[in-house]
């Protein structure tokens, strides 16, 4: 039965009970990277003490090991996605090699003239390769905007879709605005358009489990190291028709069928783009992850952090000379904010002599900030460890920054 005790939870990660300039740590920069949890680090850990071999190669007893747990791991993130049958998981970097891949493997199919369906809230992950892409291939991108609030104009986006329209990409949550898309909804709009989806759900899953088969895209990517895993690793869940349609992305061993010196076959996904010796620890550090995030009672862990990014937003407006960034109603634990009497750096500057970790800057979303008609903001970005004493700091350090700058 999942439980919700957040100091309960917060006590299983070590770097939570460090401190940063002689103040406890408040890490409120959990949309940039997640901390991790004991399990994890202790799995890796003991991989490399007692089990470390290279995998699908050797027939001794430490490579068979290693191998079925790779391939356990590869089956249990699956699993833990409700990832439909028709799909394959590819263990990469990240979130944004899976959209690389996803983009090289597009190219061959794409004409000049094709469109393809973008958002302005993406992470510039989800926004340089298509640009290349549509460069390259003279293709014609469609960059929608956001209401006032930062919810997605969704009359616009659906208004974008044409016969020419081939794909729509778009952000599960966007890491900036917090807001939170209505993927399922979108991606058979786009269905029935068509059209093949992309979502990026490198913000969504640190936030609670995704269920691919609902939400029904060809593509879903993610990052371990946002989700409570190893950096390094990260996951591509795709159609098997569709990946087994593309050219590997990159080529060598252990993604081969046959090499002659006259050419070579190549196995099907996930093999096909699994080339060379792949991060196996951070397959299992994103297992183990996975694991200990399916004990977690995930609507109470969104109250929670609902509460906390709430407590940050009232205590901000009493300070005065906040704007916000992204207050649609459904938004995760996101506070984007400009406090008008300094610069974000300044503010992240100030906030880091408390002891607390924020992200200042564009958040690698610049079309984004364009859009907003800002250069930077100021983000704290809450997980399900973080409590009321992390806000108590953040603005402890605000009504320092007010001090100092009001
Ligand atoms: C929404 C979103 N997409 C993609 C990425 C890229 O993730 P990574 O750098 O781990 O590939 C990020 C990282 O911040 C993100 O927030």
């Amino acid at each position: 039965m999942p439980a919700f005790d957040a100091e309960q939870l917060r006590s299983d990660f070590p770097i939570l009970t460090t401190e940063v300039a002689g103040k406890p740590l408040a890490y409120l920069d959990n949309g940039a990277t997640s901390q991790k949890p004991k399990c994890v680090i202790d799995l890796i850990d003991r991989f490399y003490a007692e089990g470390n071999a290279n995998i699908h190669r050797g027939v001794h007893f430490l490579s068979r090991t290693a191998t079925e747990a790779y391939e356990e791991a590869r089956r249990s993130i699956k699993a833990s996605l409700n990832t439909p049958d028709s799909h394959e998981l590819v263990f990469l970097r990240g979130a944004t090699e899976g959209i690389n891949l996803v983009t090289n493997g597009l190219e061959a199919q794409l004409q000049e003239g094709d469109e393809i369906v973008l958002t302005i809230m993406e992470h510039h992950a989800n926004f340089v390769p298509w640009q290349v892409l549509a460069k390259r291939k003279g293709l014609k991108l469609h960059f929608v905007g956001i209401h006032d609030d930062g919810s997605l104009d969704l009359d616009a986006w659906k208004a974008a879709f044409n016969p020419r329209t081939r794909i729509a990409a778009f952000t599960h949550i966007s890491n900036v605005l917090g807001t939170i898309n209505p993927v399922t909804e979108m991606t058979a709009f786009a269905h029935e358009h068509g059209a093949q989806v992309l979502v990026d759900g490198a913000q969504a899953l640190p936030h609670g489990p995704a269920d691919l088969t609902a939400i029904g895209a060809d593509f879903y990517v993610f990052s371990g190291h946002k989700v409570f895993a190893p950096d390094g690793i990260g996951v591509l869940v795709g159609s098997k028709e569709a990946l087994n349609s593309f050219r590997p992305y990159q080529t060598g061993g252990d993604m081969i069928d046959r090499v002659s010196i006259d050419g070579t076959t190549f196995r099907d996904a996930p093999e096909r783009f699994e080339a060379g010796t792949p991060n196996i620890s951070g397959a299992l550090g994103l297992a183990e992850a996975f694991r200990y995030l399916g004990e977690i009672d995930w609507s109470a862990a969104a109250k929670h952090e609902g509460h906390l990014a709430d407590l940050a937003t009232q205590e901000l407006k009493a300070l005065g000379n906040v704007r916000f960034f992204g207050t649609a109603e459904n938004k995760t634990a996101i506070v984007s904010f400009l406090y008008d009497l300094a610069h974000p750096h300044d503010v992240a500057t100030i906030l880091d002599t408390e002891g607390v970790a924020v992200r200042d800057g564009h958040h690698c979303a610049q079309p984004l900030m364009d859009y907003l008609e800002v250069s930077a903001t100021v983000r704290a970005s809450f997980a399900f460890y973080n409590n009321e004493a992390d806000v108590d700091a953040f603005m402890r350090g605000m009504h320092k920054a007010k001090r100092f700058f009001g």
